[in-house]
């Protein structure tokens, strides 16, 4: 009997070992990871200041997810906020006070869209510039000169601080630091045309590919928390629904978030891409019937 108790404790002692081991790990590992900086000199963008460039910077802010993450205002707005994941909230973007962004060139403003970086080189987390960085230099220069014209609002910057599952994610690169994925020096914007093609289409859809993979195959979205579904596939597979939908079909899923069967869409897939214009989501379906059809969450 003593000796199996003696065995007991050693086990116990071993276990509690290793897992001071594993936290510490994770726990070094991912600051490392956090705390890289990237030294990143952008290529200048031309801000225009003529009303319709304006618009569509507004536009833009609106259907490529700025307020979904940085509040309707623009002052801020809570991302992630739960006991596994942490708390982790887009900051304020306009000039009010608990912003940076009010001393920011706009050269700060092009490193932080499209490389993902803060002015003093740390890397943003969750910012997902690695789809911005397509963003072509017209849209970029109407996105931040529109930003720049915002009213200001006054709200406090909320700390980033990542909860246990979080940390582990970011230790394993399961969660990725979007400036870690860009090839600074290569970024290459998009020159598109707008208009109802496949290519302008390919270009809209950057934004889609976060959630529902490089691919669009969909499945399993790591970025987000455990209790999110899993992405649709928009290939067209037999695995998806989208082989056997119509271009209609698609404007009233992205509209109206039902299917042509009359069910909701999650609302973890936003509404707020029902707001880009015509020729954007029927470029999007144009692109679509072109992807290669791939077996659901094969990314
Ligand atoms: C998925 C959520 C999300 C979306 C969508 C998003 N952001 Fe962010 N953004 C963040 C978070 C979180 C930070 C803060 C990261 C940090 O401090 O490490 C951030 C930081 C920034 C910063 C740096 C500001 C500062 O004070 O450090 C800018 C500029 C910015 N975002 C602009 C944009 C624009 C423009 C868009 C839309 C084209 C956008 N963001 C979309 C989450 C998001
Ligand atoms: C924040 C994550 C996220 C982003 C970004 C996103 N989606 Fe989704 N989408 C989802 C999820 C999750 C579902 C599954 C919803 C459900 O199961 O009800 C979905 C479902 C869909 C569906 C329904 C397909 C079906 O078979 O029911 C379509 C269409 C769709 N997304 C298109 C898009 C397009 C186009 C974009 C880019 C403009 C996009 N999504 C961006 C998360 C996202």
């Amino acid at each position: 009997m003593a000796r199996f108790f003696k065995f007991l404790l050693y086990l116990l002692g071993a276990l509690a070992l290793l897992l001071v081991l594993g936290a510490t790990w994770v726990h070094f590992t991912s600051r490392a990871k956090l705390d890289r900086t990237f030294a990143v000199t952008p290529r200048p963008v031309a801000l225009p200041s003529d009303p319709v460039a304006l618009a569509r910077g507004r536009h833009l802010a609106q259907t490529r997810g700025c307020n979904e993450c940085h509040g309707q205002d623009f002052g801020g707005n809570k991302v992630i906020e739960d006991g596994a994941m942490g708390r982790v909230h887009g900051p304020n973007l306009t000039r009010g006070k608990g912003s940076r962004v009010a001393s920011w060139t706009d050269t700060d403003w092009v490193r932080a869209i499209r490389h993902g970086v803060a002015p003093d080189g740390r890397a943003l987390f969750l910012m997902p510039a690695e789809e911005y960085q397509f963003l072509s230099d017209d849209d970029l220069g109407a996105l931040i000169a529109y930003l720049k014209s915002v009213p200001a609002v006054d709200r406090a910057r909320v700390p980033i601080d990542l909860g246990p599952v979080a940390r582990v994610l970011v230790a394993l690169e399961k969660i990725k630091l979007p400036a870690s994925v860009i090839d600074h020096p290569n970024v290459k914007p998009a020159a598109v045309t707008p208009g109802i093609t496949a290519e302008y289409g390919r270009y809209v859809a950057a934004t889609c590919l976060g959630c529902h993979g490089p691919n669009l195959s969909g499945g399993k979205i790591e970025v987000g928390p455990p209790n999110w579904p899993e992405a649709a596939n928009l290939t067209p597979h037999a695995s998806g629904n989208l082989a056997k939908w119509s271009e209609a079909d698609f404007l009233q899923a992205m509209r109206a978030g039902k299917r042509p069967d009359g069910t909701e869409l999650n609302p973890v897939m936003p509404r707020v891409f029902g707001q880009m214009d015509d020729t954007e989501l029927k470029a999007i379906w144009a692109y679509l019937r072109t992807v290669p059809a791939v077996p659901k969450g094969a990314r």
